[in-house]
């Protein structure tokens, strides 16, 4: 049985939803509607639910619907031992409120104490093609929903490369670079915070890559059903030996530590003339490679789209392992991009004892859901339960008029209310 779900999300002036409550269904929920009806809205808004803030707007009062003062989302969250309700508002004159239970006010990043959420876009193929900020984010990500102590690292260190940086100007500004040891007193605190901070960083996420690697394999496997090897590789900015990369230990960080002081060393003049910080967590990156090729130079489009959800697969996987709790899956519009028997794998992979949102314009999708799924469709901000559902679309294995009668026990219990 699904151990953590939503049960119901309420939107209030959230994009194109002007008020609307929608009561999903504990696994597979299909939401289907043409363009520009809301549906990635929705999942939108279950994962601000969960994050606090959303992943494509810059910022909140790009989720206010136009001409409201404000938005709020609201969820019940099925949850041992209790429910919860979670909720996130914004007023556009700048007011944020995280509330717990409607009245406990917490901190965004404690929401996903209550609820994950992993999101899958077609945008993830940024994940092999983007640039290695894409990469560390997704990562960064990852890592802080299940540890709030790697959140404040990550946060830190921003600070230190920040600071570090404006440093590293004004000496430039000020011709420093001939004055070595002026600039080392300067720089020597700031050195061995970016050290300390860094290094158990790039530690951490060597180790996640490292189970990354491996769930990421079985997944791309049971998506794809060809036997290539999928590898995760972590690329730190300073080498490190094949037996310091698959170690895990504690010594790991004195390693990485030893090894940024070197480099910090040897790149004290050239950072000095740049006036960035080139050594550091900052500068890392991930390849992912297909039976030793990498995926973002060799690959071809469909081997970029199966690596990715296998990474992400692997995601909620890890989640999963750390929290005990598999994460609600969100999938915005992926399945049209696979063939049919990648979607078919997808939809065995992804569906367990879990909840899943799945958007698509394809009404011919619903003959790929599995028995028991929930289907609705979004007209203008709108959702309402689907009578279609109690139907095939393609109408070949369902008689003359394309009408299939479910069992009873069919459709489970989804609704709208308003
Ligand atoms: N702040 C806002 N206020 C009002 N409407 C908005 C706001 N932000 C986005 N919209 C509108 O919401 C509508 C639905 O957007 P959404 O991205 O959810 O569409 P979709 O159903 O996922 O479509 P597609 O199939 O093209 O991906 C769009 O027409 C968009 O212009
Ligand atoms: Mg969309």
């Amino acid at each position: 049985m699904t151990s953590v779900w939503v049960r119901n999300i309420q939107l209030s002036g959230f994009r194109n939803y002007s008020k609307e409550s929608v009561t999903f269904d504990p696994g597979l929920n299909l939401f289907l509607g043409h363009n520009a009806q809301g549906k990635t809205n929705l999942l939108e808004a279950v994962y601000v639910a969960s994050a606090g803030r959303s992943y494509r707007a810059s910022s909140d009062s790009e989720l206010v619907q136009k001409g409201s003062s404000y938005y709020r989302v609201a969820v019940d969250v099925q949850r041992k031992p209790a429910p919860v309700t979670l909720e996130v508002s914004y007023s556009t004159d700048g007011r944020k409120l995280v509330r717990l239970n409607g009245t406990e006010r917490i901190r965004a990043a404690e929401l996903s104490s209550f609820l994950n959420v992993v999101l899958f876009t077609p945008d993830d193929l940024a994940l092999v093609k983007g640039s290695p900020s894409v990469r560390r984010k997704f990562l960064d990500l990852e890592i802080s929903q299940v540890s709030p102590a790697y959140r404040q690292l990550i946060n830190l260190y921003s600070k230190i490369v920040t600071q570090r940086n404006a440093l590293l100007k004004q000496a430039r500004e000020r011709n420093w670079r001939s004055d070595s040891a002026a600039a080392s007193r300067l720089l020597e605190s700031w050195d061995e915070q970016l050290i300390e901070t860094g290094s158990k960083i790039t530690a951490r996420r060597m180790q996640v890559v490292a189970s990354l690697d491996e769930l990421g394999r079985e997944a791309h496997y049971r998506i794809t059903g060809v036997p290539g090897a999928l590898s995760v590789r972590y690329l730190p900015s300073v080498p490190l030996s094949a037996d310091e990369q698959g170690s895990t230990s504690e010594a790991t960080v004195d390693w990485i530590a030893e090894r940024y002081r070197a480099r910090l060393r040897q790149l004290r003049k050239v950072e000095l003339i740049r006036g960035v910080t080139m050594v550091g967590p900052h500068r890392d990156d991930i390849s992912f490679q297909l039976d030793g090729a990498d995926v973002a130079t060799y690959g071809s489009q469909g081997q970029q789209r199966s690596t990715v959800l296998a990474v992400k697969l692997a995601e909620a996987n890890f989640i999963r392992a750390h929290t005990g709790d598999m994460p609600v899956l969100l999938l915005d519009d992926v399945l049209s991009e696979l063939d049919e028997t990648r979607r078919t794998n997808l939809l065995g992979e992804i569906v367990g004892d879990n909840q899943v949102l799945v958007t698509s314009v394809e009404p011919g999708c619903r003959d790929l859901m599995p028995r028991g799924a929930a289907v609705f469709s979004i007209v203008a901000g709108e959702v309402t339960p689907d009578d279609a559902s109690h139907r095939g679309c393609s109408g070949k294995e369902h008689g003359q008029d394309g009408i299939h009668r479910p069992d009873p026990g069919d459709i489970r219990h989804a609704s709208v209310e308003r």
